[in-house]
């Protein structure tokens, strides 16, 4: 292999042909009542956890460990027989994550690890079946959030690193994707068949085919994951089930969410959107760290305040999107200290300024230099992050409001404004605390 991969670099033959992305997804996607409804409801909720769990927890350095550690298979695939999370407790969770003000929870049911979280008849590879632990904490989640009126929705990896029909590319002579296909299209009917309303399947991997794009040049290898098969099954099985893929690039038809990693929309903050679109129909989420992992980490101190997270919620919610913000159980089944914390100064805030993010759209004013505007039935939040220059606000339209209509989100301290026939402007107390976010309620 590397002989070949040495000579064709001397060649000059080491750059793969370009080869366009194949067509794909439902052709013609119309989205029902139910996935308008369920899209719609999912816009109002705003704030999720992601929760990353898997046998990789034991090794607390996050999820790609076997990957990155070049764990082989074999070894990897014995540690589900020391996987027994002795604290686990879905309520706890569930309440823990409840107080945080989140509204839905999206949980890893099987990694690109390739171990199934949760109790499935398709592979013996399964925390059922090959920990000693035995119990489905899927099942027991599910049955949490149902009775707690908490959301819950699968996140799926599409890529897989140990079976042997999965096509890695590295030309496994085993490799049948329309058999891998087939397994995946069963776990996700038990996924939606076994667990109450699903309010999402979460796909992740797609990129996997994507090479790194070198000297400007896209590198995409052709490849049909069979989306249409996919997500038309997700419809038909539970209508009101969305479907988001964190795949970076333009939605394809029979998606329902737009997903952006690590990343506000429109700033491409880390890097991975492979587009500067923004779909216009499609509800938007952002998934981000509460420290710099996704799976437990033990040597990742780099916890984010509690100001920043509350601003990055509310900066994406100035931009129409949903935050989902993870935590990352240990190998017990807790979650760390440090992000139940976090959750909880979360959700007091929450709990006190909620009324100005939960339901609101953001489609009257782009993001501003000072801050963001959110606004719902008869009124108009402005979110004022950095105390504006002149210490005012001109939003460039006039609104039909009465003296005392203009107030500080909380207290009710009426403020000054001023309109003419083209615009509105607000002034902005000078002892305004714009460390976390300043609210300027309008009432119309
Ligand atoms: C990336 C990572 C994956 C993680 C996901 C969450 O795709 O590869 O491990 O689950 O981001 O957004």
């Amino acid at each position: 292999m590397l002989a070949i991969l040495l000579l064709s670099a001397i060649l000059g033959l080491s750059q793969p042909p370009v080869v366009p992305v194949v067509e794909e997804g439902i052709k013609g996607y119309v989205p029902t009542a139910e996935v308008i409804a369920a899209k719609e409801q999912f816009r109002d909720d705003k704030f999720g956890v992601f929760i990353h769990w898997g046998v990789y927890s034991m090794l607390a350095q996050g999820e790609w460990v076997m990957h990155q550690q070049n764990v082989p298979y074999e070894e990897y695939s014995r540690y589900p027989g020391g996987f027994y999370p002795s604290r686990f407790d879905a309520a706890q969770w569930v309440r823990q994550i409840k107080a945080s003000g989140a509204k839905y929870i999206t949980i890893t049911s099987r990694h690109h690890d390739g171990f199934s979280m949760f109790a499935t008849k398709a592979s013996p590879y399964n925390v059922v079946d090959a920990t000693p632990f035995g119990r489905d904490p899927l099942k027991e989640l599910a049955d949490a959030c149902h009775a707690e009126g908490i959301g819950l929705n699968f996140y799926y990896s599409l890529l897989d690193w140990g079976r042997d029909d999965y096509p890695r590319g590295d030309g496994n002579p085993k490799a049948d994707y329309a058999h891998y296909l087939d397994f995946m299209c069963e776990q996700i009917t038990e996924l939606l068949t076994g667990y109450g309303p699903i309010g999402c399947i979460w796909f992740d991997g797609d990129w996997a085919k994507i090479k790194k794009p070198e000297e400007g040049k896209e590198l995409v290898v052709d490849f049909d994951w069979g989306y249409e098969r996919i997500y038309k099954l997700i419809h038909s099985l539970q209508p009101s089930c969305l479907v988001a893929n964190n795949h970076h690039r333009v939605p394809i038809p029979g998606e329902d969410i737009q997903v952006f990693e690590r990343d506000i929309p429109g700033e491409n903050g880390a890097g991975y959107s492979r587009t500067s679109h923004i779909s216009q129909d499609l509800a938007l989420e952002t998934c981000k760290t509460l420290n710099d992992n996704w799976g437990y980490n033990l040597r990742d101190p780099k916890w984010k305040s509690v100001p920043e997270l509350l601003r990055t919620l509310v900066s994406i919610a100035g931009r129409n999107a949903n935050l989902l913000l993870n935590v990352g159980p240990g190998p017990d089944g807790t979650i760390p200290e440090g992000s139940v914390e976090r959750l909880a100064a979360m959700g007091e805030w929450m709990s006190a300024n909620g009324e100005s993010i939960y339901g609101t759209r953001a489609t009257l004013l782009k993001p501003q230099p000072w801050g963001v505007v959110t606004h719902k039935e008869g009124k108009i939040f402005l979110h004022v992050l950095e105390m504006p220059e002149n210490g005012t606000i001109t939003l460039p339209f006039t609104l039909k409001v009465k003296k005392g209509n203009v107030k500080a989100f909380g207290s009710g301290t009426p403020l000054t404004f001023k309109k003419t026939k083209t615009d509105f402007t607000v002034q902005v107390p000078s002892d305004a605390d714009c460390s976390t976010d300043f609210i300027i309620e309008i009432d119309l």
